[in-house]
């Protein structure tokens, strides 16, 4: 089998972050989703992975590289225009040939790996095989509605009104007879080839098309809530480790991971939290389901249920950060130049909640 990663789109829903990188590179648990998916599928035992870019191709590419990191081979696909996810299938057709393969999208992070439902599907005579999940809001999302004795009765993708609670996980498994569908389609109202109506077809066309129901969680990870929610299902599963330098001073929790040269001087670190490479906390408390990426300095304050992301500095803030995501390279430290007062340089669309 071969493996395929989406990873084009702008990340509008997550701008300022992804003004300036891919919505797939940004960190959960200080690692990008996009990494998280590629070992997901080599676990599963493939090798050979297709990752169709966009715009951000450069950004994927440098932090991707060949795959030999992972061990398995990647090989770019250019999707010229955002068309939909049928119309990143029909792209990757000289690349997939007639091998069966798994399509995940790069921005869905699910709890524990795909390889039963992989073999699963490899061994089967299924043409297909989806991933569904029982969520609160379906109607953002392709959704489901089985007969009685649990086929596909329907598929329609953001439905407003949703025939049932099943949501299509951004995971899919296809034989060649995709091609066929993905020609055959048109586009939505949105203006894209639908994943979602391509697999109708399919069972419209009487091919087997077998539904998986998941019932551990699953992220798409399109707005900050959802990277924070993320971050806090995968904190949840870290062990105690520590590889960095902890104080006599300090004290660190049962389920906190300090990586290869952080150090935690004079501070508290209450877990689920991580502490990333060449991290300094110095004379602050980081609380439970926080994530502070590699070479962040955070020194006398206090920061709670938040990502941190790589190179940034929190310094001298007397008020708790809390429920935040920030992005690389920031600076957030006390002015000593009068007046005594707020003084931001945002990027656009930034969102910031002041008491
Ligand atoms: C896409 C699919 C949708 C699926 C979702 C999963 O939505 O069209 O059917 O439920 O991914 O993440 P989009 O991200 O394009 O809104």
């Amino acid at each position: 089998m071969k493996g395929l990663i989406l990873s084009g789109g702008k990340g509008s829903r997550l701008y300022p972050l992804t003004f300036t990188n891919a919505k797939q590179l940004i960190p959960v648990a200080n690692k990008p989703v996009l990494f998280r998916v590629i070992e997901c599928i080599r676990d599963a035992g493939i090798i050979d992975i297709g990752i169709v870019i966009g715009d951000t191709a450069p950004k994927i590419k440098q932090a991707v590289g060949t795959g030999d990191r992972w061990g398995v081979n990647i090989t770019y696909i250019q999707q010229d225009q955002p068309l939909g996810l049928a119309h990143a299938v029909k792209v990757s057709q000289d690349f997939l040939g007639d091998d069966r393969f798994v399509m995940f999208l790069g921005d869905n992070v699910i709890e524990g790996g795909i390889s039963p439902l992989i073999a699963e599907f490899a061994d089967s005579n299924w043409n297909s095989q989806i991933v569904l999940t029982r969520i609160e809001h379906p109607e953002q999302y392709g959704v489901a509605e089985l007969n009685d004795d649990g086929s596909i009765k329907q598929l329609i993708e953001k439905p407003k009104e949703p025939p049932s609670d099943l949501a299509l996980v951004g995971i899919y498994m296809f034989d060649h007879h995709v091609f066929k569908a993905v020609q055959a389609i048109r586009p939505s109202w949105r203006g894209e080839l639908e994943i979602t109506d391509a697999i109708q077809w399919l069972v419209d066309n009487h091919y087997g098309v077998h539904p998986y129901i998941h019932e551990g969680w699953w992220i798409d990870t399109g707005r900050p809530n959802d990277m924070l929610e993320a971050n806090d299902l995968v904190l949840e599963e870290i062990e105690y480790d520590v590889e960095g330098y902890v104080d006599r001073d300090s004290q660190v929790g049962r389920r906190v991971r300090v990586e290869r040269g952080a150090e935690i001087i004079n501070s508290v670190v209450r877990g689920p939290s991580i502490i990333g490479e060449n991290a300094r906390i110095v004379n602050s408390y980081i609380g439970p389901f926080t994530s502070i990426d590699h070479d962040v300095v955070v020194e006398n304050s206090e920061v709670e249920h938040s990502m941190v992301l790589e190179n940034s500095r929190i310094q001298d803030i007397g008020t708790r950060i809390q429920d935040s995501l920030i992005g690389r390279n920031s600076v957030i430290t006390k002015s000593p130049i009068k007046p005594k007062a707020l003084k931001l340089t945002l990027g656009d669309n930034s969102n910031i909640g002041i008491l």
